[in-house]
């Protein structure tokens, strides 16, 4: 070999060393937990699931079936070919299909649940370390019947009992929506494009195709992509009314199996891998044309999960199972509840990136105006005085919800340091250490007991509008979604 060969053969060693560690500075440390990383695979799976206050359907809406749809299809030489057929998605109990149990054929709620595995199934993809199934549109009503004895009290069988303290306006306020679907298209050669949508006020026009009609309840989620080109990106709308005041829409990564965040069955989704804090982060486009309203809770991010208050995960015994959420809602109208004077609406201690404890009562140094509320669940037995439980009807069972605002003390972790940030006009991509932020929050646990694995059964992005006093309208775009984790090290 004559020397400047040999020159040029070890440069090019050397090129290839550098590609190699670059490559591994650049990212491939990270792995996705999710099916579809980064939402840039053509072959679309979605889904849609929408639930009572207690997280359940009680009855479906006339000829809509059961709450449960999906829009999952391959992709051939130019066309697209679906895996659900419109038939699938009007399924309603009493109908049965492949693998349904005998106790959920004639039961609602039981009926919605396997109705999901079912679609799921339709679904699917085979992938390592686990096959997954599809993105999650979830809509819920916040209507509560107190009459109608449908939704138990943490875990527990309620009695019905006189109205006034949850909005509904009568018989049936707990219903189910009306859902169009509009398969995905492929149009123009290489624009894919479809939707759902619909109203929670039955029998409504909604033919004027833009959902605006004044007083009338209204959602929406269209996805659309260009072929072979970046991300799906799903534009959400929804509207409140008189009569619906209290609306939730997410764009929810789910828990290919097991539970889900506030879903007490066997759940489909997206998470092939479950995230566990501290290590996991979640990236993604958020951009928000309209913001809902004083009310709108706008949660950048929410993860919820489920463990029992000593410590163990949940096993479906809705008594001593509690859900945990951890969302930080990043509507600037939304005030702290936590203060000073209101030492009931904050987490015991605030710990700090260099794991300092700070209480409460520390008024000097705790962040008050980084917490909006934090509430405790209402079976726990050893709670530090003042405390505000949780509403004990929302959920199948108990829950534990701590709510952030966007702060400095967040800076560490990516978040939102300031009240206006990632809102309306300040559309953004984001890379939110959630593993990290979620492992140095407090959440209850009965005192001695081993501390609970934070693995998270659910992540997403959307808006409850909560109890507004005027039709109010949120509009905006979620692309680029992503949870990444690093691997052990073997
Ligand atoms: C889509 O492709 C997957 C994997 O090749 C296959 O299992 C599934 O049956 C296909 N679905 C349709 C509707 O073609
Ligand atoms: C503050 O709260 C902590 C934990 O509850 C308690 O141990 C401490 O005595 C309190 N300090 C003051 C000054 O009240």
């Amino acid at each position: 070999m004559k020397k400047n060969q040999m020159v040029h053969v070890s440069l090019f060693l050397a090129h290839v060393l550098l590609l190699i560690s670059l490559h591994g500075a650049s990212g491939k440390d990270y792995i996705s937990a999710v099916g579809d990383p980064g939402m840039r695979r053509d072959e679309l799976r979605v889904a849609l699931e929408a639930w009572n206050f207690c997280n359940e359907v009680g009855a479906e809406a006339p000829g809509m079936g059961s709450p449960r749809a999906a829009d999952c299809f391959n992709l051939t030489s130019s066309s697209l070919r679906h895996g659900v057929s419109e038939d699938d998605n009007k399924l309603g109990v009493g109908t049965p299909f492949p693998g349904i149990s005998q106790g959920a054929l004639n039961n609602v709620d039981l009926y919605a649940a396997e109705k999901e595995l079912y679609l799921g199934s339709l679904c699917q993809v085979s992938d390592s370390p686990k096959p997954w199934q599809f993105w999650m549109v979830m809509l819920k009503n916040g209507n509560f019947d107190t009459k109608s004895g449908l939704c138990p009290a943490n875990g527990k069988k309620a009695a019905p009992f006189s109205p006034g303290k949850f909005p509904c306006f009568g018989s049936g306020c707990m219903n189910q929506p009306i859902v169009n679907h509009q398969e995905t298209e492929l149009l123009d050669g290489d624009t894919m494009r479809g939707s759902f949508s619909g109203s929670y006020d039955l029998g409504s026009d909604l033919s004027n195709g833009n959902g605006g009609a004044d007083g009338i309840s209204f959602y929406e989620v269209v996805w659309q992509k260009k072929l072979g080109v970046g991300s799906w990106v799903f534009r959400h709308k929804l509207k409140t009314s008189k009569k619906y005041p209290w609306l939730m829409l997410y764009l929810r990564a789910d828990a290919t199996q097991g539970y889900s965040g506030g879903y007490h069955y066997d759940t489909r989704g997206m998470l092939k891998t479950l995230p566990e804090s501290p290590n996991f982060k979640v990236r993604l486009t958020l951009d928000i044309k309209q913001g809902g309203g004083p009310k709108s809770q706008f949660y950048l991010i929410d993860i919820g999960s489920c463990w029992k208050n000593n410590g163990q995960p949940c096993n479906g015994d809705v008594l001593t199972d509690v859900t945990r959420y951890t969302e930080m809602i990043i509507n600037p109208e939304t005030p702290a509840w936590c203060s000073p004077t209101g030492l009931g609406n904050c987490p015991p201690y605030h710990i700090t990136p260099d794991d300092r404890k700070i209480y409460r009562n520390d008024t000097a140094n705790f962040p008050y105006s980084a917490y909006h509320y934090y509430c405790a669940p209402g079976n726990a037995k050893h709670l530090e005085q003042p405390v505000s439980t949780c509403d004990p009807y929302s959920n199948p069972q108990a829950q534990e919800i701590m709510q952030l605002l966007p702060h400095p003390i967040w800076a560490e972790y990516g978040y939102p340091t300031k009240q206006g940030q990632g809102w309306v006009g300040d559309a953004r991509t984001w890379e939110l250490d959630v593993g990290a932020l979620s492992s140095r929050l407090y959440f209850y646990q009965d005192p001695g007991t081993t501390p609970a694995r934070r693995i998270w059964g659910s992540v997403d992005v959307g808006t409850e509008i909560f109890v507004s006093d005027k039709d109010e309208v949120a509009e905006w775009t979620l692309s680029d979604f992503d949870v990444i984790f690093t691997p052990k090290k073997e």
